[in-house]
């Protein structure tokens, strides 16, 4: 009896000592770190606010975190909000997806499409199947594409090896096309199986020649893969127009060198533009060239500002013959995604997609060139309304890149160019790839192509239609400042072929 309570006894002692010490500790680090805050002179707040100052860079850091959590409401968050994103997660879980009680969603502000529902909707026994596409029906191989929703680019680099791998496989089960972006194409790409667009962006990775052109044998092996079914020139992207990229030599490890066709451990420096490409006949002079020596269709993508220079590449398209011309264009939205670029650049320069998809469009229509050139549209179209419309405007495809990485477990935690990205997407700590299990999201991955392909349809089938690519713009309407809705023909009335169609051969 004795004995435990000595016992007892001794393990207060020994606690009370602990805690003394603690304590102790705690004022001594209280101490210095005032002495340093009081000392420093970078930081204004901790110099005023010894101690108590520290805790504002806690809360910002922290505040990000309690406002997507706690505070921001469904329809609140940027770049995208929770319903928005509760939709992708859904879909790619393949659980339930139908909401209850009503819309959270306002209808009033302006810009919002209504999609018209018809008093006759397409029966269920009546729906037919997507119709495929034929892009480069002049190439040796032209590509027949179902799929209206595809994977947008994103580079092996900006994005992991499993996330790379998700994506193909999910690809190649919904059937859709995969961008390799501008990276290279990866033995990560092949794998899966899926069909790619192969991308060449200006620093023409996995393609480029020793003085950074194309090397023509690079470019006939990567389209000798029966996977690669298209080239992409890209001259610009939403996020970043005008901007080329630096890969720090730290990041070009031997496998990363080997895919892009650089030198090991040396900086690569991306152009901000291609420097061969300097006009509407340059361009055009590229794009024949890859399209003869690879023999797949070839289009090319880029961020709408200016667009002058359109009407040149058209008139130059009719003057060589519509078989010169590129087989599709990829509008990608001024406020598209990236890994990484200056805030200038990604929130205030380019068109959003709702103005320049019916410019391209309608440009197309007037130079009798639409049926020709098919047009792919990106720029946040993550939900069914959003794809439906931009079938609606006149687009032929979509594809979202911030989409797939919802399906492939993104949580927005915006950190894509730390290397932290805590779902394993966007970084190369394989400890936190090892979150990212590849054939589980690669099932994730083909369930909201499906969902989304699915619900298009359910959009199409409420509008009377059979299928989503006979949407057109006297389906949706778009609500206007004074809170009444006006139908996309009446804003963007319908362009017939006009001047050049009788020079078209
Ligand atoms: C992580 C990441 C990497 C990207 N890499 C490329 C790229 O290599 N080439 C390119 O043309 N676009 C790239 N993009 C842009 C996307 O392909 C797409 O055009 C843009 O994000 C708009 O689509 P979204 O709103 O569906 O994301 C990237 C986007 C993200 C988020
Ligand atoms: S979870 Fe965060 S860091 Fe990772 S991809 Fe999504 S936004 Fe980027």
């Amino acid at each position: 009896m004795m004995d435990s309570f000595a016992g007892t006894l001794s393990v207060l002692q020994v606690m009370t000592t602990l805690f003394i010490f603690l304590v102790g500790l705690g004022i001594l680090a209280v101490i210095v770190m005032y002495v340093i805050d009081k000392t420093q002179t970078s930081h204004a707040v901790r110099r005023n606010f010894p101690v108590i100052g520290r805790f504002r860079y806690l809360f910002e850091e922290m505040g990000e975190f309690f406002r997507q959590y706690f505070f921001a409401l469904d329809r609140e968050e940027m770049p995208f909000n929770r319903a928005q994103r509760s939709w992708v997660y859904r879909a790619a879980k393949g659980v339930d997806n139908t909401v209850a009680f009503g819309s959270t969603l306002n209808l009033t502000p302006c810009g919002t499409p209504i999609f018209v529902n018809c008093p006759y909707p397409t029966l269920d026994e009546d729906a037919a199947p997507v119709s495929a596409v034929t892009v480069g029906p002049y190439a040796r191989e032209p590509y027949q594409a179902r799929s209206i929703v595809n994977v947008s680019a994103m580079s092996y680099g900006a994005i992991s090896k499993p996330a790379v791998l998700a994506l193909s496989n999910g690809s190649r089960m919904a059937g859709n096309w995969m961008n390799t972006g501008e990276g290279g194409l990866s033995p990560w790409h092949l794998e899966g199986g899926a069909d790619i667009v192969f991308q060449i962006g200006t620093a023409k990775y996995g393609v480029r020649n020793e003085n950074g052109g194309i090397d023509d044998d690079k470019l006939r092996a990567v389209a000798a893969h029966d996977t690669v079914k298209m080239l992409e020139l890209k001259l610009s992207q939403g996020a970043k127009p005008g901007k080329g990229g630096i890969l720090p030599g730290g990041k070009v490890t031997e496998e990363i060198a080997n895919i892009r066709h650089i030198p090991v451990g040396e900086d690569s420096i991306s152009p901000n533009r291609h420097p061969e490409i300097d006009s509407a006949a340059d361009l055009l002079d590229m794009i024949n060239h890859l399209q003869e020596v690879s023999g797949l269709p070839v289009g090319f993508k880029a961020v709408i500002g200016a667009y002058g220079w359109l009407d040149e590449l058209f008139e130059e398209v009719i003057e060589r013959g519509i078989e010169n011309a590129p087989d599709f264009i990829t509008i990608d939205s001024g406020d598209g995604g990236t890994g990484a670029a200056p805030m200038s650049l990604i929130d205030n320069v380019g068109l959003p997609l709702k103005e320049s998809l019916p410019l391209v469009v309608d440009k197309l229509n007037a130079y009798g060139l639409r049926d020709r050139i098919k047009v792919i549209a990106s720029g946040k179209l993550i939900n069914p309304a959003d794809a439906a419309w931009a079938l609606c405007v006149g687009a032929d495809f979509i594809n979202t890149a911030r989409g797939f990485m919802f399906a492939l477990g993104c949580i927005q935690a915006l950190q894509c160019n730390k290397n932290t990205c805590p779902t394993g997407i966007t970084t190369h700590d394989k400890k936190l790839q090892r979150g990212l299990v590849a054939a589980d999201k690669a099932e994730r991955v083909r369930r909201y192509v499906e969902t989304m392909s699915r619900e298009i349809g359910v959009i199409a089938h409420s509008c009377g239609v059979p299928e989503p690519r006979r949407l057109r713009r006297f389906h949706c309407r778009i609500v206007q400042e004074d809170g009444r809705s006006i139908p996309l023909n009446e804003l963007y009335p319908d362009v017939e072929p006009q001047r050049f169609l009788s020079q078209v051969r």
